[in-house]
């Protein structure tokens, strides 16, 4: 049993602790304490301390010399934490208290600092900063996997593989096509980190605990000095300071990015799964993105792509926790709300890792060409065009269809492929196919064909890959 006494710790929370007799349990601390993962804020909070405190300067709430002294102890502070050396403590709850309170021991203006703001408009700051910096770095990983991927379009243009629907063989489909499947995917997930940037970039400081502040601040000084501006350089701020201690949606727009991000290579991953396998056989995945077995010798299993299968599920499990977290706070500030970070900074890690490790993987990507070529060799796939051969002579499609399934249904009969039905069983089947039917199954004509906007023919498909080289700055970079 606790022995509740000897664990309070009269000593911590000297910025709090002016109405309480005792400090809180020692448990209260553990349990109650940001700091073990909110300490990766601590660039952003020093970057908001330096614009606070030039702006309390600029309103006159501070000194010049007060301000000085107080960017070169944040400096100090900054060089140490980036060094290590920083020593974080529990007893300080987070990390906004932690950098405080070590910058009052050597700064005496740092008793200032905290003027005309709280916690709940500083923390939002932060993760707004934060937030920036994650969807660029997201949308930078997502651009380098797109160029992989069009390269690796590019290195197999002539190869066609069957495209499945119900993971049955469809129809046929270019290599590049389906890659560059994943390369629109990717580019929408690459629009929505520019825009959760977007709602991200507008600043809450000066919102204070709830109803901003009765001393005369500056917002505008403040946010300008953050990078809070839109493309123009306008300044952008929260217009209602309840709002803005109280929203969590750009929190819960990037795990939702994120969730979907994780969603589409999570898609890419079971491709690959089942296109390296022995059944497919499309591709090789590269040894230094697959394990062994430690019993069966033959064994290269592809775990990477496995991985981040399952990782897309955690993904969607921080989302999940964001939106639970939120629905039934009433306004504006609850504690609860110190639980945000860890989702959200889970989504951003470990999609950035499954981000740069679909890229190692897909680069040593080996396609397999023989087998591509025996699979796409399936006349089957081509039964559609089939039909269209039919509608061509007239035939409306309903009965075309018809037809073609009648002759599919004569060459499993006859244990043969479409194009070996011989001509007596195939007019049986339907009057069109008197002759010429069989010219259906030249698979470059079949490719050909398919030349439409957004179709897999081969010079549809180079157009786009032509487009995708310019829109990711490839033809430059070259
Ligand atoms: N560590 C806190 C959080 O992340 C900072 C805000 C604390 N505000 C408060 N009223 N206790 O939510």
């Amino acid at each position: 049993m606790a022995k509740a006494k000897s664990q309070l710790s009269p000593a911590a929370q000297a910025t709090w602790g002016g109405r309480f007799s005792t400090g809180p349990a020692e448990l209260m601390l553990r349990f109650s304490e940001s700091v073990s993962f909110d300490k990766r804020l601590a660039p952003f909070d020093i970057a908001v301390n330096k614009a606070h405190s030039a702006m309390l300067a600029h309103v006159g709430l501070l000194t010049p010399p007060e301000r000085d002294a107080i960017h070169r102890g944040l400096d100090e502070i900054a060089a140490e934490i980036a060094a290590g050396k920083f020593v974080w403590e529990t007893k300080f709850e987070d990390v906004h208290m932690n950098i405080e309170q070590a910058l009052t021991k050597r700064v005496p203006a740092a008793a200032r600092l905290h003027t005309a703001r709280s916690r709940n408009d500083q923390v939002a700051t932060d993760v707004r900063l934060f937030f920036r910096y994650a969807c660029e770095a997201l949308m930078t990983r997502v651009r380098h996997l797109q160029a992989n991927f069009v390269q690796l379009a590019e290195a197999n243009a002539d190869v066609l593989v069957p495209g499945y629907t119900h993971l049955q063989r469809a129809q046929p489909v270019s290599l590049m096509h389906h890659l560059l499947a994943y390369v629109e995917m990717l580019d929408r997930d690459a629009g929505r980190f520019a825009e959760v940037r977007a709602h991200a970039n507008v600043c809450p400081l000066g919102a204070g605990a709830i109803a901003g502040t009765t001393l005369p601040i500056d917002r505008e000084y403040t946010a300008r000095a953050l990078g809070f501006v839109d493309e123009r350089g306008r300044v952008r701020v929260t217009t209602n300071s309840m709002d803005a201690v109280a929203d969590r949606d750009v929190f819960i727009e990037f795990a939702s990015a994120c969730a979907l991000a994780g969603v589409h290579l999570s898609r890419l991953a079971e491709d690959m799964i089942l296109w390296s396998s022995a059944e497919f056989g499309f591709v090789d995945l590269s040894d230094a993105f697959c394990t062994g077995s430690s019993l069966m010798p033959q064994k290269r299993n592809p775990d990477a792509m496995e991985l981040i299968r399952g990782k897309a599920a955690r993904l969607q499990g921080n989302l999940q926790t964001l939106l639970t977290m939120v629905k039934g706070l009433p306004l504006t500030y609850n504690r609860d709300l110190q639980e945000d970070k860890v989702p959200a900074f889970d989504s951003f890690d470990q999609l950035a890792l499954c981000l740069e490790v679909a890229d190692g993987a897909m680069g040593g990507l080996r396609v397999k060409r023989a087998r591509c070529v025996a699979a796409v060799a399936d006349p089957a796939l081509l039964a559609t065009d089939l039909a269209d051969w039919l509608v061509l002579r007239g035939v409306p499609f309903r009965e075309a269809h018809h037809a073609v399934g009648g002759l599919v249904a004569a060459a499993e009969k006859l244990g043969c492929v479409l194009p070996d039905v011989p001509q007596a069983e195939a007019v049986k089947v339907h009057p069109g196919f008197k002759e010429g039917w069989r010219e259906v199954f030249d698979l470059d004509r079949a490719m050909t064909r398919r030349g439409g906007i957004g179709m897999p023919g081969p010079t549809r498909v180079k157009a786009e890959l032509r487009r995708w080289r310019k829109k990711l700055g490839l033809d430059r970079k070259a």
